[in-house]
């Protein structure tokens, strides 16, 4: 199983350094991700964790201030990188397009892209989920190849579960998951949205899911450590 970790906008420097030599005693066979901010990327030493980032620049290196390429992430030894999280479509206005472009430069650099898709409640209550998922994902994988497009990692993250601790049936995942693949057949595809080591009970009957996208429980190592216990 894929087991990603999105710390957002938290921990700093010395927090981090104590939150990652916790982690690193972390003892299991999944493959798990740590997605920190970009300043404790270069924070990370050698471990069995893999790294990722939360986000990437849309353009090469160059004139383009405040921002992080995906050359830059491959010399921090980073294999992974989350793209189009709801949080940034919300607050930073990201589009389908520039996505698009940010998947494009991660390819061409090894990066897997980790691509963040989902509908809010709203779009739910009216019947748009497939609507949403299939803009979102076409958009996102425009002009790749075949092969590109198997390298990509879906995360099904649905807006109204994202820290509010409600999850969706099994059912709802399911049923969207069939959706995606229909888009991307070969895709992994994880789940994300309030994930923790209670429900995973429940999430890990549904056998289409190839592992999850954590927010809130990856800033909690001892939590961490009891989901993943669970998880098989
Ligand atoms: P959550 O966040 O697990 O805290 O709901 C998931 C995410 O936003 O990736």
């Amino acid at each position: 199983m894929i087991v990603a970790l999105n710390n957002k906008s938290n921990l700093e420097k010395e927090e981090f350094s104590s939150y990652f030599e916790e982690l690193k005693t972390i003892e299991t066979e999944d493959n798990l991700i740590l997605c920190p901010t970009f300043l404790n990327i270069g924070q990370t030493s050698s471990s069995s964790i893999k790294i990722g980032s939360q986000n990437v620049s849309m353009s090469e290196n160059g004139a383009f201030t405040g921002e992080i390429s995906a050359t830059q992430l491959k010399s921090y030894r980073v294999e992974y990188a989350i793209v189009g999280h709801s949080e940034r479509r919300e607050y930073q206005k990201e589009t389908d397009e520039e996505i698009n472009l940010k998947i494009k430069h991660l390819l061409k650099n090894d990066i897997t892209p980790i691509l963040c898709v989902g509908e809010s409640l709203e779009e739910r209550n009216q019947n748009q989920v497939n609507e949403v998922l299939s803009k979102e994902l076409s958009i996102a994988i425009k002009d790749l190849t075949q092969e590109e497009k198997d390298r990509i990692i879906i995360a099904y993250e649905p807006i109204w579960s994202i820290g509010t601790g409600i999850i969706p049936t099994n059912n709802q995942i399911e049923e969207v998951f069939h959706e995606i693949k229909k888009i991307v057949p070969n895709s992994k595809i994880l789940y994300g949205g309030s994930a923790n080591e209670e429900n995973i009970d429940q999430l890990k009957q549904i056998e289409i899911i190839d592992g999850y996208l954590l927010g809130g429980l990856s800033l909690k190592p001892e939590k961490l450590k009891i989901f993943l216990q669970k998880l098989h």
